[in-house]
């Protein structure tokens, strides 16, 4: 298939410039768009061939149900039933925005998006490219993140192109995406709303507005899956966002750290394997080995987690074996930070 590769710019919305990607979706094909999180593959959540493409063209499980993307909160009383007094003050609060919420679903949403769950997954983004897209196609736009299964998200159209030129119709490049990382998940259904995946939208943003919210407890304890603690976001159990290469964080003093990686990359450079650093603007001059890149600043955690995913991806580029990467903070967006490279790192991590 020959995939149509546009541009559509923040700043030039108007309606002409959906056109043919809304009469794309209405067909029952696929396009994929940027989010103010990271670039999203959609199609017409309600048209099941349709979300069918999504799982073939990603290589996705077709357990792991897909968000349903919407312009407008109205469209919420649609897709959901028995819709609480805390998800609308949440709806109200945060969208259009990175929070994606989970509720009852109504008759009209088909079980081959829900990987046959009675809950679907609701967001509104905060990108005018997604909401004209959305709003152009008429429908609700289903989309998980445009990348091939296992693969670090998307936060380029570069990116997008890599992982999934020929396999859909059409790739709407709006240049980099804000966040870098994808929305926070929060379960409405369960007796006390719970976080199933952090992400820029705080617990404690969220417990501003309806008080108290948990964290799954896959979460809370590493980010990793272990064999007793099955996380509720069926998509949270598989590796991901990996990188080809084998990935260690190294937490610890500054100091301590440095000196190991510095050891590690000495022994890996004796045995003619490709090592590489993912240090921070703070800290990479800091090393005398080669290799070092800098994810951000440490200091601004935004800027790690905009930078996080496509720093995975240069790795891949550059046919690195092993990774060593500083660890951060896990206050506010660190929590999502982490999550996402224990993830990356299949849960290794090295204490010092
Ligand atoms: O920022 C985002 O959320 C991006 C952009 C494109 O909007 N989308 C995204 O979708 O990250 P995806 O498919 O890569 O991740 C969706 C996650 C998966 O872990 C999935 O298992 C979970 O949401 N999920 C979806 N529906 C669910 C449901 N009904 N119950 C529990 N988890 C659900
Ligand atoms: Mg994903």
């Amino acid at each position: 298939m020959e995939t149509k590769i546009i541009k559509i710019s923040e700043d030039d919305v108007s309606e002409d410039k959906f056109r043919e990607a809304g009469q794309i979706i209405r067909d029952g094909g696929l396009v994929a768009f940027a989010t103010e999180t990271v670039y999203g593959l959609g199609a017409d959540a309600l048209n099941k061939e349709a979300s069918a493409k999504i799982y073939a063209a990603k290589g996705r499980p077709s357990d792991n149900p897909l968000i349903v993307h919407i312009a407008d909160v109205k469209a919420l009383d649609e897709l959901a039933k028995d819709v609480d007094e805390k998800t609308r003050m949440l709806a109200e609060a945060f969208w259009p925005g990175p929070l994606t919420m989970i509720v009852n679903k109504s008759d009209i949403v088909p079980y081959s998006i829900t990987g046959g769950l009675d809950t679907v997954a609701i967001r509104m983004p905060n990108h005018r490219v997604a909401l004209g897209l959305i709003k152009a196609s008429g429908r609700y736009i289903a989309a998980p993140s445009a990348n091939t299964s296992g693969r670090p998200s998307t936060t380029k159209a570069e990116h997008v192109i890599e992982d999934l030129n020929g396999k859909i119709d059409m790739i709407i490049d709006s240049g980099a995406v804000k966040i870098g990382l994808e929305s926070t998940i929060v379960d409405m259904t369960s007796k006390v709303p719970t976080i199933l995946r952090p992400g820029y939208i705080t617990r404690e943003a969220l417990s501003d507005v309806i008080g108290e919210v948990e964290v799954d407890k896959a979460i809370t304890e590493g980010g990793m899956v272990s064999k007793d603690v099955v996380p509720k976001a069926p998509g949270m159990k598989y590796r991901h966002y990996a990188p080809k290469a084998a990935l260690t964080i190294v937490e610890g003093e500054e100091e301590k750290v440095i000196k190991y990686i510095e050891e590690k990359m000495a022994e890996h450079k004796k045995r003619g394997e490709k090592a590489a650093v993912m240090a921070t603007d703070e800290s990479m001059d800091k090393y005398s080995c080669d290799n070092v890149f800098s994810v951000g600043r440490r200091k601004e955690q935004t800027s790690v987690a905009t930078h996080l995913f496509a720093q995975l991806r240069d790795f891949d580029d550059l046919n690195m074996e092993y990774i060593y990467s500083e660890s951060f903070s896990r206050e506010n967006i660190g929590q999502a930070i982490m999550n996402r490279l224990m993830k990356a790192a299949g849960g290794n991590i090295v204490r010092l």
